[in-house]
């Protein structure tokens, strides 16, 4: 658009936020996770099955969860935050099945809200969800679920509609494991009348806080954690105080941080269990793990070995941590493979780490990953929230300043990141700058 077509157009004044980084600084210290966000999204979510009230404590501060929580005020939820981390959420005067487009596009996990709602109403309406900027994202085996309870399900005018008589107790195998169909059919017959069995479910942590979490409600939800789950319909879900799991990939994303940097770190409030894959894979690499109860120690090496890696579902190396440890593999000391199994085309960051000069070739679901010996900072801008993350991850390691743009992907899933990683020893600033935008 040239000068002269802006003329009578409002210059208005935006504001962007970078992330900037002074790389090559080691990270010394302790870092305390938060809880996590995929557990939060899904518990939250299944409040909205309840008439009555329920107390989440240890919820992380992000976006996503802000995002969720006014989507289910909108339904009549009352959400009161106690303190920064702790929700009460009264569903009592819940006036409506329909969560509207506005007040829940961005948010690929409200999707969630239809298991929930149908359970409890079973009636519901949700828009189509949004989300993240990879891969196609389709929930034809949560819509499968839902009509094995005997729920109708179509698309009109962009919302998911689901409206059942009644729902009844059914045996449903998943084409494929899936996280957000093994929750989201478990949200809707915990209310159906008579046993659901959900074969080939995700096995995930934040599967098993939500059955936990299902089952302090009043439901009888077994054999999550396994590829098996039973579920024994009952006809009303009670309140209940419930603290959520420590987030397992924010977990992942600092100990791969303290690896890149050559540094020291303690990841405190964490289960060590779910970081096994992450945990193994590291010390392939050369660095030094020590485990505690709910802590994680990781030495970075000077050297760092070249591994392969495969995400898988849980308890395989998780696809949320994948473009993270691309970031450590490119200044491995020699060449690796990188396989994706869970998404297609997760690999839209990969442009901007060879901004910061990784070497690394895709191919449709695999990356080789040529180490280098140094990164150079640059200017990037985050494609994805756990892109970000990656990005972050490598402005750490490279040479120089790296500015890195895009980042509201970042606060969505990643509580005060840049306070956390500044008091590792990080060079590591938040700046606003004003863009005059036509
Ligand atoms: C959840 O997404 C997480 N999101 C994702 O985390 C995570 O990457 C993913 O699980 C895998 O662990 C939340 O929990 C909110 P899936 P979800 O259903 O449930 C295909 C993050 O950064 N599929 O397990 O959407 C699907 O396309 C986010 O925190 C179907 O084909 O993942 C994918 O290829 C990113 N049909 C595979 O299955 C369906 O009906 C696994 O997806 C459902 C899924």
């Amino acid at each position: 658009m040239g000068f002269d077509e802006l003329e009578g157009c409002a210059l208005v004044e935006h504001k962007a936020e970078f992330i900037v980084i002074e790389g090559q600084r080691p990270l010394f210290g302790e870092v305390y996770i938060n809880g996590a966000k995929n557990a939060a999204l899904s518990v939250i979510s299944a409040a909205v099955a309840v008439n009555g009230v329920c107390t989440l404590e240890n919820l992380p501060h992000i976006e996503d969860v802000d995002g969720l929580v006014s989507a289910i005020g909108a339904l009549g939820a009352q959400c009161r935050f106690i303190d920064e981390h702790t929700l009460e959420i009264d569903g009592t005067n819940i006036h409506t099945h329909v969560a509207a487009y506005e007040s829940i596009r961005k948010m690929r996990a409200s999707y969630y809200l239809l298991g929930s709602l149908l359970g409890r109403f079973k009636k519901a309406e949700v828009a189509l969800p949004g989300g993240c900027n990879f891969g196609t994202r389709p929930i034809d085996q949560h819509i499968k679920g839902f009509e094995a309870l005997g729920a109708t399900v179509w698309v009109e005018h962009g919302m998911i509609k689901a409206y059942a008589e009644k729902l009844t107790g059914a045996n449903i195998y998943l084409d494929m494991v899936s996280v957000g169909a093994t929750i989201n059919i478990m949200l809707a017959a915990v209310q159906a009348e008579g046993v659901t069995v959900i074969e080939n479910a995700a096995k995930e942590p934040h599967v098993v806080d939500t059955a936990n979490f299902l089952n302090m409600l009043g439901a009888k939800v077994k054999g999550a954690g396994t590829d098996v789950i039973r579920i024994t319909g009952v006809s009303a879900l009670h309140g209940c105080e419930y603290m959520i799991i420590p987030d397992q990939i924010e977990a992942g994303t600092y100990m791969i941080a303290a690896a890149i940097t050559k540094g020291d770190v303690t990841v405190r409030n964490i289960i060590p269990k779910h970081m096994d894959s992450l945990s193994a894979k590291l010390i392939e690499m050369n660095c030094t793990i020590e485990e505690g109860d709910d802590y994680i120690r990781v030495i970075g090496p000077e050297k760092l070995m070249p591994a392969h890696v495969k995400t898988m579902a849980y308890p395989g190396f998780p696809t949320d941590l994948q473009p993270q440890i691309t970031a450590l593999l490119s200044i491995a000391g020699g060449n690796c493979i990188l396989t994706e199994t869970v998404f297609d085309n997760r690999f839209q960051y990969v442009n901007e780490l060879r901004r910061l000069g990784c070497n690394i070739t895709t191919d449709n679901r695999m990356a080789v990953i040529e180490g280098v010996a140094e990164l150079t900072g640059a200017e990037v801008s985050a494609t994805d929230l756990r892109a970000g993350a990656a990005l972050v991850i490598a402005g750490l390691a490279a040479k120089g300043h790296t500015t890195i743009g895009n980042i509201k992907y970042i606060d969505r899933g990643y509580e005060d990141i840049v306070l956390k990683l500044g008091a590792l020893g990080a060079s590591i600033r938040r700046e606003t700058v004003a863009t005059n935008l036509a």
